[in-house]
């Protein structure tokens, strides 16, 4: 994987200093601690056309299963729920397995079961997948073994996708200015220091070469599949407020008793950049990244 691509909030700048790399970085349960409220408000959507390129080169005929690795909010297995017979979500962090659950309440998504558990402590008893999904998640874990899990998990004809979101960004060619990404960043440095917070730790980057441990777990090269989406949304100060929130590296617990500062702290820049309160967002291109079985 080319992370420096990515788009995803979660990842590393290139430009980021060169200690406190993913190597040294040991997980904990409050990576994403505090983040599940704003998660779905926050984050931009998934591409539109997903489900339907996902369809169009795996096989979901029959009584098919997803599994979604790291399933945070349930954002990708919902979407994809009507695609398979049954969904199971899998996340560590609670609060995200109970948005999860409030939002399959909420859309009547009957076919979903969400189970709090680390990717690390796969296989289990779930049985055999046609999908395995990991949307901006396999970077958390210790991918050797979870790679090697999931290809006693995926069934022959099955895959195992990742989901990124690119970081090419078009222009926001759209009414109102761009989200001040870089003043942003500043912020959080100023609030939290130049190292990238990530749970109890630090982590300046994140790992590539993912394909290589795939390929070593018994999977076929990947097959790339670009998913673009040409929308360009209109985000208010909340919904840039909600992103920041929901991202690992900004995370609530963070701030401890400080938070509402560091909001208004937030909310102060985003209206000097924007007075009228909101910004044009012109939708990254999805990555579909499909490993077979051999
Ligand atoms: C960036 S979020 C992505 C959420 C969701 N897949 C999506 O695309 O909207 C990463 C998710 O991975 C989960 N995660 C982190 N480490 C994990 C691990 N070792 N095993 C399983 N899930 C993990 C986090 O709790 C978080 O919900």
């Amino acid at each position: 994987m080319d992370s420096d691509r990515l788009a995803d909030c979660d990842t590393m700048a290139p430009d980021e200093p060169n200690d406190h790399r993913w190597e040294d970085w040991t997980w904990d349960e409050t990576v994403f601690r505090g983040t599940a409220a704003y998660y779905r408000k926050g984050r931009e959507p998934y591409s539109r056309g997903l489900g339907q390129a996902l369809a169009e080169r795996i096989d979901l005929a029959g009584p098919s299963r997803l599994l979604d690795v790291g399933c945070g909010p349930g954002i990708v297995a919902l979407l994809f729920a009507s695609l398979f017979e049954r969904v199971v979500g899998l996340d560590p962090d609670p609060d995200m397995l109970h948005e999860a659950r409030r939002v399959a309440d909420e859309t009547q998504v009957v076919n979903a079961t969400w189970v709090q558990m680390r990717a690390e402590d796969l296989p289990g008893s779930f049985g055999t997948f046609r999908v395995i999904t990991f949307a901006q998640s396999f970077h958390w874990m210790d991918r050797p073994r979870v790679a090697s899990a999931a290809r006693q998990m995926v069934e022959s004809d099955g895959a195992v996708v990742q989901i990124d979101v690119l970081a090419d960004r078009r222009p926001p060619d759209g009414p109102h200015p761009g989200v001040p990404e870089a003043a942003i960043d500043e912020l959080r440095r100023r609030w939290l220091g130049t190292d990238r917070r990530a749970g109890q730790g630090f982590r300046n980057t994140s790992p590539s070469e993912e394909d290589e441990v795939f390929r070593a777990a018994g999977f076929a090269p990947e097959e790339i599949v670009i998913v673009p989406d040409r929308r360009i949304l209109e985000r208010s100060v909340d919904d840039v407020v909600a992103r920041v929130l929901s991202t690992s590296s900004t995370a609530p617990h963070l701030f401890g008793d400080r938070l509402d500062e560091f909001v208004n702290d937030l909310r102060g820049l985003l209206l000097s950049h924007s007075p009228g309160g909101y910004f044009s967002v012109a939708l990254s291109d999805n990555r579909l990244l499909i490993r077979r079985p051999i």
